[in-house]
């Protein structure tokens, strides 16, 4: 990797013109080859899975727009979709089709491979394949931007900045949030965008973790409680979705939303990365998509987790050394389900019907997976994340939403690795592993599958 960032200066000094004729040089030029080339074979892979983030000035390191910039990262390219770092997806696509797919197949892998392999040819621009159709959801209309209430520079200090800004909920009537899309202002910082939903009960208390810290906002980790503080205050929020650059915006299910009532607030919890070249103050927004008729059913975000690890964060124990920890939640999943609608509360009793799972966990998360247990005992696994990676958190909905009858259970599974080997991996301090239970901080752990639900049809 260090080789090809640095060749890859090394023909960046020499200039673009020059550039282009030393890589068609190395390459073979444009004339006719045997095996793939990147206009005939790699182009559309690239173009449909990749370059929405490797783009020139885009979230990724390397743009593959061109077919020198391609051809100067194929083993790069090739290394990056055998070990299937990258894209990021981290679901195992083969457990249940997922909405949005954005893995490669077997058969792109091996054209990517074959094509760097063979010396990453360009080919012909004439022979320039077809692109890809690939659905990647988003949203066709923004009615309610949610902004920073003032510019914050990113705390130097920290290498990640995790800061919640609360903001209020504008609507004067109840109405259903369909979906929602990140709006970064100062692009190179912004890591991801979480959004949670307070209910108005809970507003004063939220707003008055800004005194927690100087400048607007104040830092918090997993959740929305001030980091470095501690609070007893049982907040009844759900995280509504994470979004990250290079995602399209996140629509819920066709004819559901959330539904928010006036006073409600909302608290966008930022992560910023100060690794940057140049820093600079940041007003992202998240873009709502909202409705102010009924849908056809209400949508619930329910966090799926044991409440005990909550209350008592020993019951979650992560002990230092060891790997392969697991902690788990099983339980009915019709009738547990208390649904929060803007504060009021109600139980689906009648059968939910799953959509997508948003996995949670922190740094130290292995792998993840969601089962239904039927009434019959019957276990069917839903999804599985075999390798976390805490930067890659996303929702994933099913191209077939799951069905639960009153009876069905669901389990969910968190594996850990407290050692000081991958501690050291994810950047977690001190190395030198020490327990960990449950926790909103940096080094505590969680275990949530935040589920949208919906009563039947
Ligand atoms: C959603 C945005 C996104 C998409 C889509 C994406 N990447 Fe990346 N990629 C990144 C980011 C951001 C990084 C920087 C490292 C990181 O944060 O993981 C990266 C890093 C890489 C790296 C460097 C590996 C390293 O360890 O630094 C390679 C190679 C790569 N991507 C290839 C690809 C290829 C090939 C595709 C498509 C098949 C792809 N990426 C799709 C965002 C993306």
């Amino acid at each position: 990797m260090i080789t090809s960032r640095s060749s890859r200066s090394a023909i960046l000094r020499l200039g673009s013109a020059s550039a282009a004729l030393l890589t068609s040089l190395a390459l073979g030029g444009c004339g006719p080859v045997d095996g793939p080339t990147y206009y005939s074979d790699a182009k559309p892979i690239l173009d449909a899975y990749c370059v929405d983030c490797h783009t020139e000035g885009g979230v990724a390191p390397f743009p593959y727009d061109t077919a020198e910039q391609a051809a100067e990262s194929a083993a790069l390219i090739a290394w990056a979709v055998a070990d299937r770092a990258m894209p990021p997806w981290d679901a195992d696509s083969s457990v249940r089709p997922l909405r949005y797919d954005l893995a490669l197949s077997d058969a792109h892998i091996a054209t990517l491979t074959e094509w760097a392999d063979a010396g990453a040819a360009m080919g012909d621009p004439a022979d320039e394949a077809t692109p890809i159709a690939l659905e990647k959801g988003g949203l066709d209309r923004v009615d309610v931007d949610l902004t920073l209430p003032a510019p914050y520079t990113p705390d130097p200090a920290r290498a990640d900045d995790y800061r919640c800004f609360p903001i209020d909920w504008p609507e004067t009537e109840t109405s259903w949030i369909s979906g929602f899309v990140g709006q970064p202002d100062y692009d190179p910082v912004v890591h991801h965008i979480v959004a949670f939903v307070v209910p108005p009960s809970a507003a004063d208390l939220v707003h008055g973790y800004d005194d927690y810290s100087d400048g607007p906002g104040y830092p918090c980790f997993g959740a929305i409680s001030p980091t470095d503080q501690i609070t007893d205050d049982v907040i009844n929020t759900s995280m509504l979705g994470q979004w990250a650059p290079g995602m399209e915006g996140i629509a819920l299910p066709d004819n559901t939303g959330v539904r928010i009532e006036p006073g409600t607030v909302m608290v966008l919890q930022m992560h910023y990365t100060t690794v940057v070249e140049t820093l600079a103050p940041d007003q992202s927004s998240l873009g709502m998509r909202v409705e102010h008729d009924a849908p056809e059913r209400d949508a619930y975000l329910v966090p799926w987790m044991n409440y005990a690890w909550y209350a008592n964060p020993d019951t979650m124990a992560i002990p230092a050394g060891e790997s392969g920890v697991l902690h788990s939640h099983q339980a009915e999943l019709v009738g547990s389900v208390q649904t929060q609608a803007g504060g009021a509360g109600g139980t689906l009793d009648q059968g939910a019907v799953v959509h997508s799972v948003f996995p949670h966990m922190h740094k130290i998360g292995r792998s993840f997976a969601l089962t239904k247990v039927s009434a019959d005992g019957a276990e069917e696994l839903l999804l599985s994340i075999p390798s976390w990676d805490f930067d890659w958190q996303r929702d994933y909905a099913f191209a077939e939403p799951v069905v639960f009858e009153p009876g069905d259970q669901l389990r969910s599974e968190c594996w850990w690795d407290n050692t000081a080997e991958w501690r050291a991996e994810q950047g977690v301090t001190p190395v030198e592993p020490i327990g960990v239970t449950w926790g909103e901080g940096t080094y505590d752990e969680m275990c949530v599958a935040l589920l949208t639900v919906t009563p039947p049809e």
